[in-house]
Formats: structure tokens, C-alpha cells, sequence
């Protein structure tokens, strides 16, 4: 974390900022986030993760407190003012400070934060050795193509996989691939790649939005689908993608090896294409 943060109009300390407890992101969780990685300076597909932003405040029925022109003029204000080549600019909007009622404040005055973390990629062992994982039942909402606060069932299911030194809890929602507690999860089949389809059950991932770009133009077919659990286990490759985590293998699942254990040639090869893409587009805004 770095020293300069933005809340309700000013630049201030870290150690300043303070919202009141009555702040409804407090006490309902309501509220929305966004994650946007900053590479060698550059905000990476900025625009996108607003529009997001902006889908998941009209999802909570929250006007939007700036236009997209401004949101972009505060992300780049806040990285300027942070010292970091590399970094994450977290960035969330609450319904803001209220009596505590369930109902909406009739006058709402949200809140809004934004602070930077330092972005590090996953260290090389683990890229070259590969992730473990293990499996959950998806127990959230059915609006997860919204980035809410309110990150309870994450957490949870998140902590399962930390309890056993796992880097990742894979949900499935009435047997199907859903996503990752913290990001958009990849098979592989018969040099084909599987995912779920955007819908209401996964977020929207920009990640997920480079890999499928990035597979395209490198020809290797894709499928999008419902895939049942036992197919999952069954598959020859297992990834998932975040702004964070880029790409990471995961090559065991539940103490069973996916596979032979080891990260597969697909995954290797989008993960080539990933790292050029990120120094030679990524890096240069
Ligand atoms: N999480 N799915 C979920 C549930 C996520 O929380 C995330 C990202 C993703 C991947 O989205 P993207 O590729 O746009 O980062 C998918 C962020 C990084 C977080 O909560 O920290």
C-alpha cells in the first residue's frame, strides 16, 4: 500500500483517511470496487474497468458520482502521486454515510476511495511449477457480474483454499463451473479451451477478456459452456486469470494432480503471449 490515497474529493495520507461508521459500506456492505493494474505507469484497459464500474453502480440502482472523463482524471491524478512502477489502483463507491435503514437514504452523498497497492505478478516458481486449488460449492448471489463489496461468501470460500496452502477455491454452482473466488477460470480440452460464458454467475473479467483475445488471434479454438465438475477434473489443463494473478496454471485440484500434475503446452504458450502483450502494449499505455 502506498501513502497517497483519494477519498470524497481530497489527496490525503493513508493514516488521514476516515469515513464515518454509518457509512453504509460499514454496516450493509453497499457498495462497489474495481481493481485496475497499472503497469510501468500506465493504467491498463482503464476505460473497460469503468464501464464495469458503472455497470455494477447501475446494478445498485447508484448514480454514478463522476462521468467516465473524471473517474479516468482521479486514476491518473492517484498514480501520479504514487511512487510505484507497478501498482493496483483499488478504487470503491458506498451509498455512502445514512441513519441505518435497509431502504436507499433519500439524499445520498456516496463514498468514494481510491487508493494504489503494489501490483507484483505471481512469482516464477509458482508460473513454472503451477497452483493448487480446491473446489466449493458456489454459495453467492445470482448477480455476480456485479463487483460488489459485500465479499462475504468470497471470503469464505477464499479461506478454504488458504486453510490448506491452496491459491485458489474453483466454485461450481449446481455442479457447474462457475469462476474463482477472485477470478475467471480456463480449461483445457483436446487443445480446446473451455470457460463459462458471461452471464450472471461470473464477473466479467478483463483478463478474461485479453486470454480470449489473446487465443483468438493465436487460432487456438474456444468454447464457452456449462461444464459439470466431473468434466473439470477430467481436463488436461486448469487455469485462472485475474488482474493480479495474470494467468496461473493450477495443476492440482482437491490433492488430485489435473492432468499429469504439471502446467500444460496451452498454458505455456498463453502465458508467453501474455507477458509480450504486457511489455510490448501493457507497459506503453
Ligand atoms: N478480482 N472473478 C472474481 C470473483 C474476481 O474477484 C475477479 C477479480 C475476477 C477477475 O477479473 P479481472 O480480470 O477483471 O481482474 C473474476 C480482483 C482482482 C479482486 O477482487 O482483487
Amino acid at each position: 500500500m502506498t501513502d497517497i490515497v483519494y477519498l470524497n474529493g481530497q489527496f490525503l495520507a493513508l493514516a488521514e483517511a476516515r469515513v464515518p461508521v454509518l457509512d453504509r459500506g460499514f454496516i450493509f456492505g453497499d457498495g462497489v470496487y474495481e481493481v485496475i493494474p497499472v503497469y510501468s505507469r500506465h493504467p491498463f484497459r482503464m476505460r473497460e474497468h469503468l464501464l464495469r464500474l458503472q455497470q455494477s453502480l447501475a446494478g445498485l440502482r447508484l448514480d454514478s458520482p463522476h462521468t467516465l472523463e473524471e473517474w479516468e482524471k482521479l486514476v491518473v491524478d492517484l498514480i501520479e502521486r504514487n511512487e510505484l512502477q507497478d501498482q493496483s489502483v483499488y478504487l470503491q463507491v458506498t451509498r455512502g454515510p445514512a441513519p441505518r435503514d435497509q431502504a436507499f437514504p433519500k439524499q445520498v452523498v456516496p463514498t468514494v476511495f481510491l487508493m494504489c497497492m503494489e501490483l507484483v505478478a505471481p512469482p516464477r516458481e509458482l508460473v513454472e511449477q503451477g497452483a493448487s486449488a480446491v473446489s466449493a460449492r458456489d454459495i453467492r448471489w445470482d448477480r455476480c457480474d456485479l463487483k460488489v463489496i459485500s465479499l462475504l461468501p468470497n471470503v469464505l470460500l477464499r479461506q478454504m483454499s488458504a486453510d490448506v496452502g491452496a491459491a485458489e477455491t474453483i466454485m461450481f454452482r449446481d455442479d457447474i463451473l462457475t469462476e474463482g473466488s477472485a477470478s475467471n477460470i480456463f480449461a483445457v480440452e483436446n487443445g480446446v479451451i473451455l470457460t463459462p460464458p458471461k452471464d450472471n454467475h461470473v464477473l466479467p473479467g478483463i483478463t478474461y477478456d485479453v486470454v480470449l483475445e489473446l487465443a483468438a488471434a493465436a487460432g487456438i479454438p474456444v468454447e464457452f459452456g456449462h461444464f459439470e465438475k466431473a468434466r473439470i477434473r477430467r481436463a488436461d489443463e486448469l487455469w485462472c486469470t485475474s488482474s493480479t494473478k495474470e494467468i496461473l496454471a493450477i495443476v492440482e485440484l482437491d490433492g488430485q494432480p489435473v492432468a499429469n500434475g504439471k502446467p500444460g503446452p496451452i498454458f505455456r504458450r498463453m502465458y508467453q503471449l501474455y507477458q509480450a502483450y504486457k511489455n510490448e502494449v501493457m507497459r506503453h499505455g
